[in-house]
């Protein structure tokens, strides 16, 4: 696979850095043409990868791009699924759709589609998700379990957890989640997940993970509208975040969580999600379709549920809502 190659020559070059690699050794590594080296090359370069070329002495890497290529992402990428196909595009209108394109043609279980921008990213209810060029991670993942569509929304709790501890890991700062999609620090919103499902009746064909973070913005950055309730991982802690390795530490954790998942079942992702939930305990308002509910957040069901309490002590169910921590109706 051509892809394939061009990761190998990248590793040959950042495990050789500042050192010149001839075409001929870089062709008996990847077992093509030096020709063929050269065209690899010249790919790399229109993917931002500065590669310096002298004659006699050979190839040499200058500097990586910031960008989250497919390259970007599988350098280093330790998964064995999940983004093993990565579909890169530099503009798109959503990843969702680009995903559910590949998924309808076959497309297997993993694979990724990321964009540096959408330009109509879209959140749940029909929303609208801001997804400026260069500085966040916009991608969407292909899952195909063996389950019944009714198991689906607890891939967005799993993803919610997978979100929040790659944030923990890459930057040390520590997010909760708010049920059921929406990750935040200090309350204000820094990722958001939207799971999309093609099934029959008894089972699931494929489920669509699109995931939103928040990475690099800055606060003037965001529409006025914006600015009182998002963030980004930027804003928190002060420090520029490499997306390509908090994409492959999201993936990572991701593959571990959904393999757990489907080995043991729900129960120790529920474990998780409630340690890292913001609402469990407080009073919310969750505002529904048919009207709002106010009462205390009691935890989640099996299936991810939200059990809340009202005030006359009857517990409901609540299958969708958004909610508002605090608020009386
Ligand atoms: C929400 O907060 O309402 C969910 C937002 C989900 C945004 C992501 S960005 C990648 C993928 N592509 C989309 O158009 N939406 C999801």
């Amino acid at each position: 696979m051509q892809s394939e190659l061009r990761k190998r020559l990248l590793e040959a070059f950042t495990e050789n850095e500042s050192e010149y690699l001839s075409g001929q050794y870089l062709a008996d590594l990847i077992g093509c043409s030096r020709t063929a080296v050269w065209k690899h090359i010249e790919e790399l370069r229109k993917e931002g990868f500065e590669l310096e070329a002298v004659r006699s002495k050979g190839y040499r890497i200058i500097t990586i791009p910031e960008k989250i290529t497919a390259n970007e992402i599988a350098l280093g990428l330790k998964t064995t699924t999940l983004g093993s196909h990565i579909h890169y595009e530099e503009t798109v209108d959503s990843t969702q759709k680009i995903a559910l394109r590949l998924s309808l043609e076959g497309a297997p279980e993993g694979t990724t589609v990321i964009a540096e921008e959408q330009t109509g990213g879209r959140g749940r209810m029909g929303r609208q998700f801001y997804s400026p060029k260069y500085s966040g991670v916009w991608m969407s993942i292909i899952l195909r379990p063996k389950l019944p569509p009714q198991k689906a929304p607890q891939l967005t709790l799993i993803t919610a957890v997978a979100v929040v501890q790659a944030i923990e890991e890459v930057t040390g700062l520590n997010p909760q989640i708010k049920w059921p999609n929406d990750i935040l620090i200090d309350g204000k919103k820094v990722t958001g997940i939207l799971t999309e499902m093609q099934a029959e009746s008894d089972r699931i064909d494929s489920v669509i993970i699109g995931i939103g973070l928040n990475v690099n913005q800055e606060i003037e950055d965001y529409p006025e509208e914006l600015r009182s309730i998002a963030t980004s991982l930027f804003i928190e802690s002060g420090k520029k975040v490499n997306r390509a390795e908090l994409t492959r530490q999201l993936l990572l954790n991701l593959e571990n969580l959904y393999f757990l998942y489907l080995k043991e079942g729900f129960y120790p992702i529920k474990l998780l999600w409630e340690s890292y939930a913001v609402s469990i305990g407080k009073m919310i308002t969750a505002r529904m379709l048919q009207g709002s509910l106010y009462g205390k957040a009691l935890g989640i069901t099996e299936d991810g549920v939200l059990l809340m309490e009202d005030e006359t002590g009857k517990v409901h169910q609540i299958y969708s809502a958004d909610i508002e921590l605090e608020k009386r109706k």
